[in-house]
């Protein structure tokens, strides 16, 4: 974690706004790390979660912070409750669940797609993976998507499990188990059809209860595997039999 005393840009905005996501997580570090090449880009940003549940005023802090770090950008949001009086300009909320596809598809239909998607909403653990599954077709090439609060990946009351780390059915275990699909040109099997994550995931990276996934063309080729077969293995085993011709031929000499 970074010094708590000197703050970076997001860190300090996140401390104006009154956002937990300083001081009850540490979570602007790693958006900053993340986010600050894409601060002056008109970007389309969405976050679920406005925050101040049933209240309709209460909530917005990270929509203005995020307002602020990124002048250029649209801040999309949406909750299950109504929260259209802290919309303002640039600052736009749509009422829904976020694991509602029809109510998804409606609002991408309506704003297009987006640079950026943030899940700070329910945290149940089948609703990160669903709302996921959904919006992540929905992110543009070279988006970020990022999850906050997965520590409901240990927590019962959340769907989460903290006695079988295996569990399939938490959050933590569904990203981690993607993480092979970065590698997935590698694979030693030419029958291994690879999944659109697989090809559209270029980078994972975990941290204290929060995640980044970035999108991107994930066929960069390799030095070794073709159409995952292995194109050194004819040479490797050229090589090989012209060693024990030579060692055989050594023993009669
Ligand atoms: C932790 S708060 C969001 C805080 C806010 N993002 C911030 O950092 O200031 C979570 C919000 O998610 C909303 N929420 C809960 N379940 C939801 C669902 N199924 N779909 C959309 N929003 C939901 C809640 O109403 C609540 O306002």
């Amino acid at each position: 974690m970074t010094n708590k005393t000197e703050h970076d840009d997001l860190t300090k905005l996140a401390i104006k706004y009154d956002t937990d996501k300083w001081g009850s997580h540490y979570y602007t570090q790693h958006y900053h790390t993340f986010f600050q090449h894409l601060r002056n880009q008109p970007i389309k940003f969405l976050e679920i979660g406005v925050g101040g549940y049933n209240n309709p005023k209460k909530g917005g802090e990270s929509l203005r912070m995020w307002k602020e770090y990124f002048p250029k950008a649209q801040i999309y949001a949406i909750d299950i409750f109504d929260k259209s009086p802290l919309e303002e300009e640039r600052i736009t909320i749509f009422k829904g669940s976020q694991i509602d596809e029809s109510f998804l598809e409606k609002i991408c239909n309506e704003v297009g797609n987006f640079d950026v998607i943030v899940d700070d909403g329910s945290h149940i653990n089948d609703h990160i993976i669903k709302t996921f599954q959904i919006l992540f077709h929905k992110l543009n090439q070279d988006g970020i998507y990022a999850i906050e609060d997965l520590q409901t990946s240990y927590w019962r009351h959340f769907g989460g499990d903290s006695l079988n780390f295996n569990n399939k059915s938490t959050a933590m275990n569904y990203f981690k188990n993607m993480v092979h699909g970065l590698n997935f040109q590698e694979f030693h099997n030419p029958f291994y059809k690879p999944s659109f994550y697989d090809k559209n995931i270029t980078g994972m990276s975990f941290f204290h209860n929060m995640l980044f996934i970035q999108k991107g063309n994930n066929c960069e080729g390799t030095n070794v595997m073709k159409d995952n077969i292995d194109i050194t293995l004819k040479i490797r085993i050229k090589y090989f039999k012209r060693k024990i011709i030579s060692h055989i031929y050594d023993l009669f000499r």
